[in-house]
């Protein structure tokens, strides 16, 4: 059975992106097993840990090198990626050639409130996840905007036109996963 890590870039309890994140996990096809990999309780690297990790930097590396594929859903924090996500990449990304990133497929998702749907923090993360060497999936593209208009007051994605939307997104990326 394959392995997608649902990387969520808010550590919001209440989190947009993680409702987005749950949703499209309960769309996944049951041929594949769907973690949330926990990126809030990683230390900010730092170079001179490289011989010394923490223990949490050591569990998340395990962790990441296990899956088969990352579906990143994120907020856009000042039109980039949140400090928390680009921690993880780092922590990820170390000691130097032991990258646990490095050629698996990959997709965004990028989840606001606003009207632009996080475009810079998409393409931001872009950038980070080419030099990771992550096949990032290019089509469809997803900048998930007015995402208050699509949850309920439970924070359920319940409006038919995003969750049909994320279905299709979810299908595609399953389709790219397969072509590795
Ligand atoms: C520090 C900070 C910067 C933000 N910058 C942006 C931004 O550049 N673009 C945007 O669409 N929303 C921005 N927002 C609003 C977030 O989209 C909003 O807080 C959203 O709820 C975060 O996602 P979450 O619900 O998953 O935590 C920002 C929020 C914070 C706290």
């Amino acid at each position: 059975m394959k392995k997608i890590g649902i990387i969520v870039g808010s550590l919001r309890k209440e989190s947009f992106n993680r409702s987005v994140a749950k949703y499209l996990a309960s769309v996944a096809p049951e041929s594949y097993s769907i973690s949330f990999p926990d990126i809030g309780n990683l230390e900010l690297y730092n170079q001179d840990l490289d011989d010394t990790p923490t223990d949490a930097w050591v569990k998340f590396r395990d962790e990441i090198k296990a899956l088969d594929a990352f579906l990143f859903v994120t907020p856009e924090y000042n039109r980039s990626i949140p400090g928390v996500l680009k921690n993880a990449l780092d922590v990820g990304s170390r000691p130097y050639g032991q990258s646990v990133w490095t050629g698996k497929p990959g997709g965004i998702i990028s989840v606001s409130p606003g009207a632009v749907g996080g475009f810079g923090a998409t393409h931001h993360l872009r950038q980070v996840l080419s030099f990771l060497n992550v096949y990032t999936m290019q089509q469809p593209e997803a900048y998930v905007g007015n995402i208050t208009e699509a949850l309920d007051d439970a924070g359920q994605v319940v409006a038919e036109r995003t969750q049909t939307f994320l279905k299709q997104y979810m299908d595609g990326f399953v389709q790219w996963i397969e072509r590795f």
